[in-house]
């Protein structure tokens, strides 16, 4: 069934909105069998990543996890299924039990089966204390229950590779901007939502202020990066192992309309700030990525411009 020379790779989340990206492109890397998706939602014909094998999984679910992990032979996982912050306010416990709970099902998995994990961590472990250009090191008082298990996250990171030696890798992702599945319960939601908008109605009510300036990332870029760090030699990989910055660009919302209505004729946006502005708030405006740059070499490719013409390009495919 699988090329034995190949370490097969299996992917939690993998049909959310950076699963979708990543297991398109582990597959087109290492072979589509070699590429198990696993999600707690079924697989359906409109999900993307069809095109190999897939398993019903609850990240929760340990036993089962080790059984698909030994039945595939799997060396490597990919967890990106957890809940995003704005879902995660609204459901707090179930927030703590999936996101915290997760990480120690896959790093239990990964600690008997001798694996490799990645696992990301956010921009949401700094809090309104943090300074605005937030640094690699600084302290982490997230206001967000998402925060708090993202920090708790890279805690047992640390801890399972102090104690354990299992080598597990995280990043501190920024908004994520991408076209091939939707955002679903996160705050930066609307710079991937105002794509759309903007291609159907022309128009956008934008659920943060028109200043809110928050760190960003292409998806292209966002998914470089995992596999960068997943694949620099463990030599290289520092402190900042469980959760390394990682820049892409900023831009406040007014920015991002204006650099959509240069290319969307008659394009308009409102704004009505909703609960989440309050999250974005306590987020930083932009992110110090010098250590990613330092121990393995980081750098984005992707500005605003570039974004919005491949959002707009793939979205009118
Ligand atoms: N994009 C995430 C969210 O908005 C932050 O990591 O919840």
């Amino acid at each position: 069934m699988f090329a034995p020379e190949v370490n097969r790779i299996m992917v939690t989340g993998a049909l959310g909105q950076i699963g979708t990206d990543l297991v398109d492109e582990l597959r087109q890397r290492y072979g589509n069998e070699n590429v198990l998706a696993t999600d707690i939602r079924q697989l359906s014909g409109h999900s993307g990543v069809t095109n190999g094998p897939f398993e019903l999984l609850s990240v929760l679910d340990i036993d089962s996890m080790d059984k698909i992990v030994k039945d595939y032979d799997i060396r490597k996982i990919f967890h990106l299924g957890a809940m995003l912050s704005a879902v995660g306010e609204k459901k707090p416990d179930l927030c703590r039990k999936i996101n915290i709970g997760g990480v120690i099902s896959v790093l239990e998995t990964a600690k008997s089966n001798n694996l490799k994990v990645y696992a990301p961590s956010s921009i949401a472990v700094f809090g309104p204390e943090a300074p605005k250009h937030a640094p690699q090191n600084t302290p982490l008082n997230p206001t967000t229950v998402y925060g708090e298990t993202k920090v708790i996250g890279e805690n047992l990171i640390n801890d399972y590779w102090t104690k354990y030696n299992v080598d597990a890798r995280g990043l501190r992702y920024p908004g994520l901007i991408s076209w091939k599945s939707p955002a679903g319960g996160g705050t930066t939601d609307y710079a991937v939502e105002i794509f759309q908008a903007a291609l159907n109605h022309g128009h956008y009510d934008c659920f943060v202020k028109p200043e809110t300036r928050l760190p960003m990332m292409y998806m292209d870029d966002a998914i470089r990066a995992t596999l960068e760090l997943m694949d620099s030699p463990i030599e290289s990989i520092g402190k900042s192992r469980p959760g390394y910055n990682v820049s892409g660009l900023s831009f406040t919302a007014q920015e991002l309309v204006d650099a959509i209505k240069d290319k969307v004729d008659g394009f308009t946006c409102n704004f009505f700030p909703d609960i989440r502005q309050k999250y974005a708030d306590s987020w930083p405006d932009s992110i110090d990525d010098s250590f990613a740059k330092e121990d393995w070499s980081w750098k984005a490719k992707y500005d605003l411009n570039r974004i919005v013409d491949s959002m707009l390009d793939n979205l009118s495919d």
